[in-house]
């Protein structure tokens, strides 16, 4: 897929799926905002973005302030001169019982999770909508199953989708497409403790959640992918 002249911004950029997610990007010939809390994440990002042939701008920032979404978005435009894909990645996990949530940890995912999404989404409209352009949210399957000991992490989600799917309406005619895609396990740091080791063979890799990207953005100009599902082909079989 020839992105050259494309300008993109990627939440979460620092790891995981949203690093696998920019590098393809730059592989492409995107020119690639790269966002989240932890500037020496992003800079190691940055690194393989621009060893796999894209231009770079890091942009560290906490994404639930609104003033650090609009700079996000600022930032990606004047160091690129637009935006045409936006990639909404950042999230958090949860895993409490709601007995036991507070209102700092439902608050913390509901604005980590939906709340940035909006507000990037809303501050890159004018420019996605200029010369048409892609919005991607990262989902989960946990928007549409249910999870015990879960609840926050998959109501952010189901509220996720459900903002992409009006959104999709909104901004069809004008050139602009969102795509929801929802993985189920990928094999990336979330939810785990810091050191501990690396999921299984089993699980999908954020590499295969950028393929999808990729694929997507490869799609012709008349047609629309506006929900892709992934799953790892041979879990673990429940007892
Ligand atoms: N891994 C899975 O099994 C899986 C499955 C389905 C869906 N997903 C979804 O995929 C997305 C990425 O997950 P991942 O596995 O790549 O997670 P990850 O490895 O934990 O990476 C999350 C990224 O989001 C950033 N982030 C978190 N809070 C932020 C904030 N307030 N402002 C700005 N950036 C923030 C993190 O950087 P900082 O902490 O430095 O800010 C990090 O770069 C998430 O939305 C997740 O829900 C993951």
């Amino acid at each position: 897929m020839d992105l050259t002249g494309a300008s993109a911004l990627v939440t979460g950029a620092g790891r995981g799926i949203g690093r696998a997610i920019a590098v393809a990007l730059g592989g492409g010939g995107a020119s690639v905002t790269l966002v989240s809390r932890t500037k020496a994440d992003l800079e190691e990002t940055a690194r393989e973005v621009e060893a796999a042939g894209g231009r770079t701008a890091v942009q560290a920032g906490d994404l639930r302030r609104r003033a650090d979404c609009d700079a996000a978005v600022a930032a990606a435009v004047s160091a690129h001169g637009g935006l045409q894909i936006l990639v909404n990645n950042a999230g958090i996990g949860s895993h409490v019982p709601v007995a036991e949530t507070g209102d700092d940890l439902w608050n913390d995912v509901f604005e980590t999770n939906l709340g940035a999404a909006f507000r990037i989404t809303r501050a890159a409209l004018p420019h996605l909508t200029k010369r048409g352009g892609h919005v991607f949210m990262i989902s989960s399957l946990a928007g549409q199953n249910a999870i015990a000991g879960m609840a926050a992490y998959c109501a952010s989600k189901a509220a996720l989708d459900h903002f992409a799917a009006c959104l999709m309406l909104e901004v069809r005619h004008q050139g602009v497409k969102v795509t929801t895609i929802a993985p189920g396990s990928v094999d990336t740091s979330f939810g785990r403790d810091p050191g501990s080791p690396r999921g299984e063979s089993w699980m999908l890799t954020a590499q295969d959640v950028a393929g999808a990207v990729m694929d997507l953005l490869g799609t012709r100009d008349g047609a629309h992918l506006s929900r892709v599902e992934m799953r790892p082909l041979r879990p673990p079989k429940r007892a």
